[in-house]
Parts: structure tokens; sequence; C-alpha cells
């Protein structure tokens, strides 16, 4: 029996599809048809399981691709809720505590899990299976970029002391000059690693293009545009945000580098080549995204490990 219930869904239906210049018997016999779905086939989960290719036998390098993966997967939902609050037309305080929460409980997630890194591998197997990985590095996280290009305004992610001399420059020419570029370039010869350069390539214009689209909303943006009361509701879950992304799991990933890295007397190579013991430690990239909410102490401070 049709119940009145029914038939007002198949009303609506018809009106749907008919909008669309489409037929809904037909659609009908599609479900009737169709299969139930199943946990494994929506969530992919035959694919998900088949994305880990290590490159060596060596049983730990699975633990470091999982996590790498899964650190990505986070970074996407990171990128998600920016993207949320950025391109929001209207931005309410609710909307922004709402998305810098989830942001917060993602990084917080990450900082508490990096241990399955920093003391979750054998070290002698980490040092074997490295070695076939170059020059690859999580330096070449694409996601991990694009989440400081929408945090803050581009000036904010190259080193502090050339920052003066980019006042009044284009985006391109600030993106030329973006601390991690440096950072994978030999002082000496001022040659790139080949690690940046196949970076650069595959990434580049993606950045600019973001670093455009986010020029004017991008999150230290879109704070300064509230009100002021609203301001001081949000400052605390902002100033998570940056300790988190700027201080807090780059401190973590740092111990990581320590613990399979650091050898007397001489330290052992990075895969993407950077001088990591001057590169990695926060207090010495002093990268801030919201340094208004800060004050001249704490950013004297950044990223010294009693901040955290
Ligand atoms: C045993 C674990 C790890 C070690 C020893 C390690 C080591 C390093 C080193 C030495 C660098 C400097 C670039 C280079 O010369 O290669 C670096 C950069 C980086 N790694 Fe890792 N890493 C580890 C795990 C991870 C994980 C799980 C991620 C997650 C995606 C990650 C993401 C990054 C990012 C985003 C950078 C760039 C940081 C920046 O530019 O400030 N790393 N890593």
């Amino acid at each position: 029996m049709v119940t009145t219930e029914i038939a007002d869904k198949i009303k609506r239906l018809e009106e749907k599809y008919a909008a669309m210049g489409q037929d809904l018997s037909s659609y009908l016999d599609g479900l009737l048809y169709a299969d139930y779905l199943t946990y494994w086939d929506y969530i992919q989960l035959d694919v998900l399981l088949n994305l880990q290719h290590p490159r060596t036998p060596i049983p730990d390098e699975n633990i470091f691709i999982i996590y790498h993966q899964i650190t990505e997967l986070y970074f996407k939902l990171t990128l998600q809720a920016i993207e949320q609050v950025c391109q929001a037309p209207e931005l309410t305080a609710d909307l922004f505590k709402t998305q810098l929460k989830r942001i917060n409980n993602y990084f917080r997630n990450l900082i508490n899990s990096f241990e399955i890194m920093v003391d979750g591998m054998d070290k002698q197997q980490f040092l074997q299976f490295r070695m076939a990985l170059l020059p690859a590095s999580g330096f070449q996280s694409g996601q991990f970029r694009k989440i400081e290009i929408c945090s803050t305004g581009l000036v904010n992610l190259v080193y502090e002391p050339q920052r003066e001399e980019l006042k009044g420059k284009g985006l391109s020419e600030v993106l030329d000059r973006i601390y991690w570029r440096s950072g994978a370039t030999e002082l000496a010869t001022g040659k790139k690693t080949l690690t940046l350069r196949q970076f650069e390539e595959k990434y580049m214009r993606d950045f600019l293009f973001l670093a455009e689209r986010y020029q004017e909303n991008n999150m230290q943006l879109r704070y300064k545009q509230l009100p002021p009361e609203v301001q001081e509701e949000v400052m605390p879950l902002l100033k998570e945000y940056d300790l988190n992304i700027n201080v807090r799991w780059p401190l973590m990933h740092y111990k990581s580098a320590v613990r399979y890295l650091n050898r007397k007397p001489e330290d052992i190579a990075a895969t993407g080549g950077t001088n990591w013991q001057q590169y990695l430690p926060p207090r010495h990239k002093r990268i801030v995204f919201f340094p208004e909410i800060w004050t001249a102490e704490e950013l004297d401070n950044w990223g010294k490990l009693a901040f955290e």
C-alpha cells in the first residue's frame, strides 16, 4: 500500500527529476537493481589497504609509510576546515570557533601520536630503509605548505630578516623567498637540492594560485576582519593553532629526526639534503602565523621548549 507519505515523496522525486529533464521511472529501475552499500566499499577499504608500497622488505618501513599517510589525511581535514572559514560568505564567531577547535583537535592528535615515529620504529631498520627513499622527504608535503599559505600573509612565511625588503612586492616575488626554499639550498653554492627542484616543479604553480586565492581571506585576515569583542573570544583558539602548527608539531617532528639522525661526532645526512639541525627547530625557523596576538617576549621566546 502506498501511504500518503510515500506518495508525497514520489511526487517530490518526480519534480526533482523533471526539473533536470529526467525520467523518475528510469531512476526507480536503477534503485530496483542497485546493490546494497557495504562498509568496505563506502570507505574504499581495499584501496586504502593497498596504498602501501614499501621500497624494501624491511618490516618497519610500513610503519613509516602508514604514519605519513595518516598525517596527510589529517592535513586534508585541516585544509577543509580552513576552507570553510576562509570562503564563508559571512564569518560568524561560532563558525570560526567550531573550525578552529576541529583543526586544533587534528593537530593535538598528530602531536600526541608522533611517538609512533619517535619511538615506534627500530633504529637500525630505519637507517637501512631510509637510503632506499632518497631523495624523497616529508619536506615535499604539498599539503603542509598549503596549510601554511592559507593561514597567514605570505610575507610571514619568509625568514624575518628578509621581510623588510619585500614590502610592496608582488606575491610571486614573495613566494620566491618563502623560507623552505632557502632551507633546501646549499649556502656555499646557492644550488637547490634535488628534493627542492622536484618539489617546485610539481607544486609551485599551485602554491602561487593558492596564495592569490587566499590573499584577501587567509586565516590571519579573517581574524583581523572580526569585531574586537569577537577577536577576543577567538584568540585563545587561534593561539593554540599557531602553537600547534608552528611549535608543538615541529618539536615532535624534530625529536624524531634527532632520534634517528643524531650521531656523534657527525650527524647523519637527511634524505632531503637540508642542514636539518639548523633548519628544523622552530626556535630557528620562527614562523608565526599571527604575530599580532603575541607579546614581544612571547615572540622572542618562540619555539623554545619552555614555551610548549
Ligand atoms: C622518523 C621520522 C621522520 C624523520 C627522521 C624526519 C626527518 C625530516 C628531516 C631531516 C627533514 C628536513 C628536510 C630534509 O632534509 O629531508 C624533514 C622535513 C619535513 N618532514 Fe619529516 N621526518 C620524519 C617524519 C615525518 C612525518 C611522519 C611527516 C608527516 C607528513 C613529516 C613531514 C615533514 C615536513 C612537513 C617537513 C618540512 C618541515 C619544514 O619545512 O619545516 N616528517 N623531516
